[in-house]
């Protein structure tokens, strides 16, 4: 029985978080969150820094991008503007990606959770060679979760709302894992209209029922199609200000580990 436990115990594999989210949605205030409910809640997390501009971290991570890729240096070296630099940077780190995916396996077995932030603007990590390195580098070793944060005060529109979850089911085919919504800002707009649209796409026609646009008219044919997608995914409310949701949002994070 002893060697059953050590041998469950060495094969336990933390789940992998992988945090995306629009410029502005509130992904690093959220995985400040996060970090800090993993450590209130007794639970071991180890997180990792993919962000080569990020100036202020406001949480620690374990393995930062910034101590191996300096971006201001890669701009001038390679001659470069902003989003060219971080996509450099972040190509150069990606070579060297087994290497930490090494020393997470090291501290596999005493670890629940590793935390992944992303560059802030999303297509460097969605749209790039080396985020779908990095992707799946984790999801051939760990079971990998893909969280997309949505600004829920932002989505209240029906057609931005639509435009969202187009981009997310984009982010879903790309990487083929298990994807969870996080709707934030919780605090200034609850997520209630957002579980009703896409549980009942008659709700969300009813939404769009006022407006003869053409954008309106695409969103209503859209939402039949989207009504599969939305079966695949799992979502919850949040408030990185607040903290409200945080047991959801590992009870979720669980559920989705499960399905890998
Ligand atoms: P970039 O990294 O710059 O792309 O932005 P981000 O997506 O990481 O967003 P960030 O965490 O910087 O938050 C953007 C703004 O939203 C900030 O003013 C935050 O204070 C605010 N914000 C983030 N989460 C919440 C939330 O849950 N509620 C409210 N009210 N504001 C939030």
């Amino acid at each position: 029985q002893g060697k059953a436990a050590e041998a469950s115990s060495s094969s336990k594999k933390p789940i992998i978080i992988i945090v995306i989210g629009m410029a502005g949605s509130g992904k690093t205030t959220l995985m400040h969150r996060l970090v800090a409910h993993v450590q209130e809640s007794g639970k071991r997390g180890y997180v990792l820094n993919l962000d080569p501009a990020v100036t202020n971290l406001p949480y620690g991570a374990n393995i930062d991008i910034r101590d191996t890729v300096k971006y201001k240096n890669v701009m001038k070296e390679y001659g470069l503007g902003p989003n060219g630099g971080i996509l450099t940077s972040l190509n150069l780190f990606a070579t060297k990606f087994d290497e930490v995916v090494g020393l997470v396996e090291k501290r596999a077995p005493e670890l629940d959770y590793v935390l992944v932030d992303t560059p802030g603007q999303i297509e460097i990590f969605t749209w790039s060679a080396s985020g779908a390195i990095i992707t799946e580098a984790f999801a051939s070793t760990f079971p990998t979760v893909v969280t997309y944060v949505v600004d829920t005060p932002r989505s209240t529109s029906p057609v931005t709302f639509m435009s969202n979850m187009l981009y997310a089911c984009g982010i879903l085919y790309k990487t083929r894992l298990p994807l969870m919504l996080a709707f934030n800002k919780t605090d200034i707009t609850q997520h209630q209209f957002a579980v009703e649209w896409m549980e009942d796409f008659e709700k969300f026609q009813d939404a769009v029922e006022s407006d003869k646009s053409y954008n309106a008219n695409l969103s209503r044919s859209l939402c039949l199609v989207l009504d599969e997608f939305y079966q695949n995914l799992r979502k919850v409310g949040v408030s990185a200000i607040s903290g409200a949701g945080m047991k959801e949002f590992f009870e979720t994070v669980d559920a989705c580990g499960q399905d890998y």
